[in-house]
């Protein structure tokens, strides 16, 4: 299973988020980009504008997380901006399989965010329209936060849910993924790892990345 890390830009330098991109844009698999609007999450960072602005200058695919109120809203706004993944929070969004829809409709991948204290149980209908679930491993918001380690089982009760029932869902992490981390998640059933701090936080990216990529090279699901 080929393991996928998406840098986080949260962690970047936001004076200067072009030179900072390109030092990832030939390691990173995707860009991940965390979108919040001090509501759901009691922390602000960028938007559709942002992003459209980073489309210019990276190739890279761009994962967009939503950590908003009524992200149906914005569905429109993060497609025109250029994102080829787009996250809703389960938490958030009462309608999913509508969002999720939309976002298909759009042309990106559709993912379902879910916080450290949801349960796995509550994707039981709603993962049988997405591509990937985003479980985090921190409370979202801020980055450079505690892995929570009691988040890995319920990993492995999503990755066991997504092969017993053949679906195509890609199980993405994200919060405190380092290379002492990421063997853990990985085991559980995790293919796409969003590293922020490990990653923007230190001055040889090339470096962060391959540290994190040899820590899960050889661990099997
Ligand atoms: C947190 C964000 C993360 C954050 C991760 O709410 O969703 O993507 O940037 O940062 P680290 O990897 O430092 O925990
Ligand atoms: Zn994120």
């Amino acid at each position: 299973m080929t393991i996928q890390i998406a840098p986080s830009l949260m962690s970047a330098d936001f004076t200067r988020l072009a030179d900072e991109i390109a030092t990832v844009e030939s390691v990173a698999d995707l860009l991940h980009l965390d979108v919040m609007d001090g509501h759901f999450v009691p922390n602000m960072t960028i938007g559709p504008a942002v992003i459209k602005a980073c489309r210019k200058v990276s190739k890279l695919p761009f994962d967009c997380h939503l950590m908003i109120e009524h992200p149906q809203d914005y569905i429109g706004a993060f497609l025109d901006a250029g994102a080829d993944m787009i996250s809703i929070h389960i938490e958030a969004e009462p309608h999913l399989q509508r969002a999720l829809q939309m976002i298909r409709d759009g042309g990106a991948k559709a993912g379902i965010a879910i916080n450290p204290a949801t349960p796995a149980e509550s994707l039981s209908t709603a993962i049988e329209f997405c591509d990937y679930v985003l479980v985090m491993t921190v409370n979202p918001g801020f980055g450079g936060q505690k892995f929570i380690e009691p988040v890995v089982p319920k990993i492995r009760q999503i990755h066991r849910m997504v092969v017993e029932r053949g679906l195509k869902v890609a199980i993405e992490v994200d919060g405190g993924i380092d290379a002492t981390t990421a063997p853990a998640v990985v085991s559980a059933g995790a293919t796409v790892l969003v590293a922020g701090s490990a990653v923007f936080g230190q001055k040889d990216r090339r470096r962060a990345i391959e540290m994190i990529r040899n820590a899960v090279v050889s661990v099997k699901a």
